[in-house]
């Protein structure tokens, strides 16, 4: 069955459609070529982040950034139990240990449990922007930066030794666009991974950009040329760079991963990210208060935010609606009978240790309450640029008869 309001669609338009033309007809390229270096560079202007290296995905992305820092078997990553699975497999499959906190009611990583769980084997934290809104970076940043968390920390590699402390890395998978207290999701850590898979906000069908913003003592130039040869099966050179005339030969220095992005993925993702502060991330904050406002008249609705006075904006990703007092079960039937009504809903996410991978590994969902209540009760709506606003007024429409 098709849905009359699916729950999420990528946005192929002419311009994305003329720029991966572009990239066929008058390019020559089909792997990393001029379309990627665009794309970096415009990433990189937009969030004003010192480097930024484009992947084939945030997962890939993450293990990049993890192995950059030594990060491996021994060593643990610190993530919240409500996330997509990638945040801990990314650690998981380069041999680090996943140790899971709980969230707050804004579905984001808990500072106070993260301050209980660091030990001398965490070598990073993963907090992740759910749904657009970022998490408390000033908070977790403090706590990295406090001495007992400092004199735990047993540096192993000279990325280690240069930090001094365990990696702040962002999964901002969600929140291209979005601001911290003013700051744009890509500047919030010493590591920001963005996620350009096709149901993200800006998509290169699959794909992800490695955002450094790494203290003074780092050169973000030379770490930037690491991590291209690392994403590249730790070659010399690149494909595009052994075409120039006479520099065929290369070297092999790293036991690097082949994780580089195609050019024709990264044209996409130039011809939405040109528009998206002018058209595309307003179209969705004009859907997402439409959303507000239409629910709003519900005291059971339970609203996220879009932005608060301290200059926190959402890149309004997903609309994570909860409403009080409604049982799982009752909110899987209303899943289902919106399905069978043709409109497309979601949950985000089921807290990890409720997956047979985490239980399997030990995880429990007794110590992860908040996740649990803020899970049972969550409904996501469809929320894409091209959703018509009367779509929007259905949804409304059909949800307020459950509650009423
Ligand atoms: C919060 C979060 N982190 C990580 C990922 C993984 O992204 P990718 O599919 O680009 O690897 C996703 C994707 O859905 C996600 O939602």
């Amino acid at each position: 069955m098709m849905f009359k309001i699916p729950f999420s669609q990528p946005l192929i338009d002419e311009d994305v459609v003329a720029e991966v033309l572009d990239s066929l007809l008058n390019t020559g390229w089909l792997t990393s070529g001029p379309k990627v270096q665009a794309l970096e560079a415009e990433v990189r202007e937009y969030t004003g982040a010192q480097a930024v290296v484009c992947v084939n995905s945030w997962t890939s992305g993450a293990m990049l950034a993890l192995k950059w820092f030594g990060v491996g078997p021994g060593d643990e990553v610190i993530i919240p139990a409500c996330t997509y699975a990638a945040t801990a497999l990314c650690a998981l499959n380069i041999g680090a240990s996943v140790v899971m906190v709980d969230v707050l009611d804004d579905f984001t990583l808990n500072p106070e449990q993260l301050e209980r769980a660091i030990t001398s084997r965490t070598k990073a934290i993963i907090p992740v922007d759910l749904g657009g809104w970022p998490a408390d970076y000033d908070r977790i940043s403090d706590i990295l930066g406090d001495e007992s968390v400092i004199s735990r920390f047993t540096p192993a590699t000279a990325a280690q030794e240069k930090l001094g402390r365990p990696l702040l890395l962002a999964d901002a998978a969600h929140s291209i666009g979005a601001r911290y207290k003013g700051r744009r999701s890509g500047t919030c850590a010493d590591i920001t991974v963005l996620s350009f898979h096709s149901v993200k906000n800006i998509t290169t069908g699959e794909g992800g950009a490695v955002c450094l913003q790494l203290p003074p003592v780092f050169e973000p130039q030379e770490e930037y040329r690491f991590m291209k040869l690392y994403s590249l099966n730790g070659q010399s050179k690149s494909t595009y760079e052994k075409n120039m005339p006479g520099d065929w030969r290369y070297d092999i220095v790293e036991q690097g991963l082949k994780i580089n992005m195609p050019d024709l993925s990264a044209a996409v993702g130039l011809a939405q990210l040109r528009k998206y502060d002018r058209q595309l991330l307003p179209e969705r904050y004009e859907l997402f208060r439409l959303y507000q406002e239409c629910l709003g008249v519900d005291q059971r609705m339970i609203l996220p935010q879009l932005y608060n006075e301290a200059g926190t904006v959402s890149s309004g990703h997903l609309f994570l609606l909860r409403i009080d007092g409604l049982t799982e079960p009752d909110r899987d039937t209303i899943i289902a009978d919106m399905a069978r009504g043709g409109i497309g809903l979601n949950v985000h996410y089921i807290p990890l240790p409720m997956m047979t991978l985490f239980r399997q590994l030990g995880f429990s969902m007794d110590d992860y309450p908040n996740a649990l209540r803020l899970y049972m009760n969550e409904i996501t709506l469809p929320l894409y640029n091209g959703l018509a606003p009367d779509s929007v007024r259905v949804v409304c429409d059909k949800l307020l008869q459950y509650t009423s």
